[in-house]
């Protein structure tokens, strides 16, 4: 029997959904689930954009222009320019999500055997597209205690080779939140020139910043042709479903490339695009965001509040996205205790699924004693939330000790 190629077996679950199957069971026994594991979040979608989709006036569901329809480029380009950044049609092309725009920049930027830098603990499905393409990640280590702030940039250089083609990164981040100053983006734009290296900017959370300004890699013009930005509408407007995202580059080899990539894809979702013209065309779209923001921001106060009751939790409060990554020193296999609150543990009924932190790192053995929390759900809920998460740790915690005394 043929067996699949290497790559496919190498490629890894994703950490995220990987223990779904759990928590369905879970389901079956009648416990309900907080699911903080995953980054989709409960508010509505606004109603402009639904609005542009109900009403499409559509009679053959054709596939859209390979670039994307020019409508929503158009409009897109004016979003860009609302930021202050001026674009022209020829270095914007729409994809399938964020996700397709980053495989793409990965895939254009790279031959097999080439390195990318990327800042750890980071969104594990660079890894799977890294995998596809024979692509090697190497991992600049963050920590919980700096707020995953970027090394010193020395530190960063060591790591440059003359197998490096780029720098990978999504700012504000995931799985961490934090959100680089314009300083620390300062040195990577400085290292990539003097290495000559790509920035891949993966930017689908940058209108959700809690402190400050999320600083976009297209404000740093001196980069020019070696920065890519990878960009998404799934988080900041609520519509993960929509599968709309967008590259965006100076560069006209990077755009010809998108293109071919784009013709053999065939197209981006037509309803999609048309529901985000209407979105963006509504003249108060930046209130319809800015209420978004308003809603995580309280999220992520509340829920960084009740992490501080439970006992030992590290962790800083991070300046934008929706996820929390804390450290509890009575986890020491982050899986393990994921799968403890599915399979054994619950309160009254409920219980919480978060993501294991060792999947958000490529360093070996780093992260089991780490979790990322999504505040994807409303405010009682992440309270009660953390509730369970307490009550669950130390249960486990007695658990694992149980089971020590017992072995030894
Ligand atoms: C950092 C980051 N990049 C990209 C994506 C992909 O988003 P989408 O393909 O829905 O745009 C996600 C989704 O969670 C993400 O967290």
């Amino acid at each position: 029997m043929r067996s699949v190629s290497d790559r496919s077996r190498a490629l890894k679950g994703s950490p995220i959904r990987r223990l779904v199957p759990f928590a369905t069971a879970a389901k079956k026994r009648g416990i309900h689930v907080y699911h903080l594991n995953i980054g989709q979040p409960d508010i509505p979608t606004p109603e402009s954009f639904m609005r542009g989709v109900r009403e499409a006036d559509i009679d053959v569901l054709s596939y859209a222009p390979a670039p994307g329809i020019h409508a929503t480029l158009e409009a897109l380009i004016a979003f860009y320019a609302d930021m202050g950044v001026a674009l022209s049609d020829d270095e914007i092309r729409i994809t399938i999500g964020g996700s397709e725009a980053f495989a793409f920049a990965l895939q254009i930027t790279c031959n097999p055997g080439d390195d990318v830098l990327v800042p750890e603990p980071f969104y594990p499905n660079y890894n799977g597209h890294a995998v596809m393409n024979g692509i090697n990640i190497v991992p600049i280590t963050t920590k919980v205690e700096e707020g995953f702030h970027l090394p010193p940039i020395e530190e960063i250089r060591e790591q440059v080779s003359p197998k490096t083609k780029a720098i990978l990164f999504s700012n504000p981040g995931n799985p961490t939140g934090v959100g680089y100053t314009r300083d620390e983006l300062k040195g990577l734009v400085d290292l990539a020139i003097e290495h000559d290296l790509f920035v891949i900017s993966d930017e689908p959370y940058r209108e959700l910043m809690y402190e400050g300004h999320a600083t976009s890699i297209l404000e740093f013009p001196e980069l020019g042709e070696r920065a890519i930005l990878v960009d998404s509408i799934s988080k900041r407007l609520s519509a993960c479903g929509a599968r709309i995202g967008c590259i965006v580059s100076r560069n006209p080899e990077v755009i010809a490339a998108v293109d071919k990539l784009c013709q053999i894809r065939l197209s981006a979702p037509t309803f999609s695009q048309l529901g985000l013209v209407s979105f963006l065309n509504d003249p108060d779209y930046a209130t319809a965001i800015e209420d978004i923001r308003t809603q995580f921001h309280s999220r992520r106060d509340t829920l960084f509040e009740a992490l501080q009751t439970i006992p030992g939790a590290v962790c800083r409060k991070p300046e934008g996205a929706f996820y929390i990554f804390v450290k509890f020193p009575q986890i020491d296999d982050s899986e393990e205790f994921v799968k403890y609150m599915l399979n054994e543990f619950d309160l009254d009924g409920e219980t919480v699924m978060v993501a294991p932190g060792a999947g958000f790192y490529a360093t070996p053995g780093v992260g089991h004693d780490e979790v990322r929390i999504a505040y994807v759900l409303e405010e009682s809920k992440l309270l009660r939330a953390v509730e369970i998460l307490k009550a669950g740790i130390e249960a486990y915690a007695a658990s694992r000790e149980g089971a020590v005394t017992t072995a030894g």
